[in-house]
């Protein structure tokens, strides 16, 4: 245990005073090269059910989109149908990345109006699209990089996604591996843009940063990252912001920089409530995570006390521990989801933790130092 008396994280701005109240994440849209097959993965893979399409059978010219469901999971997979424009630009320059992170909203006008007027850039004003099933009132702002949130306003809405979108039924076997909700997604940004950032989303979205066991467990000399999550007011939305740092070799976020041509989402994180057999079910399916070296698991338990779990299933399957004043959790990583070193998922379960896993970063370097060192090679 090597925590001090930290904190803990707390509701951060009372709802009355809540400008942008959000009620949870609607759905990540990404732009891909090839959706449809795309799709495919992450339903066959990944374990989505196949919920609702839009391309040129229900009129649309330009793009095409699935949409995938698990639990309070919508994954919306979306391919330019032509040359040019701007998704196809998106690929070209980022890859297949995340272009908008939609928020859940009771009103997408006044949460256009009220960030706006802080500062934020507009996408596109509040509009009412609406079909047979109901109308669905959406709005846009810029955040990092190229990345957008799109504000959803659905209770006048009954239908399967959204005006535009019919149900979509195909006959791909697919099988539910038990993720539940979007626990945080994280952001990277470039040398030096963190603050800015952490400031638009306080300023123009009434964030508040989570003073955490996080902040105070950061090992510089190993971690060549800076880190500061910023959470909504009901705790509901977590976006934590990576930028850059000098370490002892290149920054992985830096890479990521690189590789997607500037800031952007960096990792999702998917909540589970077993994740011993969430994770034995995504290997089986061939889902590649990244290891740690077993070493790890020799010490884990000084560092995280009891848990409720045999060590041994964590420790074939790779899954890494850690603990706050709070609770522990437990956590695995995917290498990149993407062919550029990216995008990756990380399946999460906590188990009273709020934080973020922190510690394990340490943990990590260490283990790996220790292997280098008896190899000679450090
Ligand atoms: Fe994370």
């Amino acid at each position: 245990m090597n925590q001090k008396a930290t904190p803990t994280l707390e509701k951060v701005v009372p709802e009355a005073e809540d400008f942008l109240p959000l009620l949870g994440t609607d759905h990540i849209e990404l732009y891909c090269g090839n959706a449809k097959q795309s799709a495919y993965y992450y339903i066959t893979a990944w374990g989505f059910k196949p919920v609702a399409y839009a391309g040129l059978e229900t009129g649309n010219k330009e793009t095409v989109s699935y949409v995938l469901k698990q639990d309070k999971i919508t994954l919306v997979l979306t391919s330019p149908l032509n040359a040019g424009g701007p998704i196809n630009d998106h690929i070209n320059r980022h890859g297949d990345g995340v272009k908008a992170v939609a928020l859940w909203v009771d009103n997408a006008e006044k949460s256009w109006n009220e960030t706006t007027k802080r500062g934020a850039v507009s996408v596109f004003e509040p509009e009412t699209r609406t079909d047979a099933h109901g109308s669905v009132v959406l709005s846009a702002i810029e955040t990092y990089g190229d990345t957008i949130h799109v504000f959803v306003e659905r209770k006048n809405y009954e239908g399967v996604f959204l005006p535009g979108y019919e149900a979509w039924n195909p006959s791909i076997p697919t099988q539910n591996v038990g993720l539940k909700y979007v626990d945080h997604m994280v952001g990277n940004v470039g040398w030096g843009e963190m603050n800015t950032w952490v400031d638009f989303y306080t300023r123009v979205m009434g964030f508040a940063q989570l003073i955490s066991f996080d902040d105070k467990d950061i090992s510089t000399e190993y971690t060549a990252l800076m880190s500061k999550v910023m959470s909504n007011g009901n705790g509901r939305i977590k976006f934590p912001i990576n930028e850059p740092a000098e370490g002892r070799k290149k920054s992985q976020i830096e890479e990521y920089i690189d590789f997607y041509q500037g800031a952007g989402v960096q990792h999702i994180a998917v909540a589970t409530s077993n994740i011993i057999e969430t994770v034995t079910e995504l290997q089986a399916r061939g889902i590649e995570f990244l290891r740690v070296p077993n070493t790890y698991y020799d010490t884990v338990l000084d560092r995280v006390g009891e848990i409720d779990e045999d060590l041994d299933p964590l420790r074939k399957l790779g899954i890494l521990i850690d603990r706050d004043d709070e609770g522990y959790l437990l956590q695995i990583f995917t290498k990149p989801v993407v062919d550029r070193p990216t995008m990756f998922f990380e399946i999460i379960q906590r188990k009273g933790a709020k934080s973020f896993g922190k510690g394990n970063f340490k943990a990590l370097f260490e283990a790996i130092e220790r292997e280098q060192e008896s190899r000679g090679t450090l």
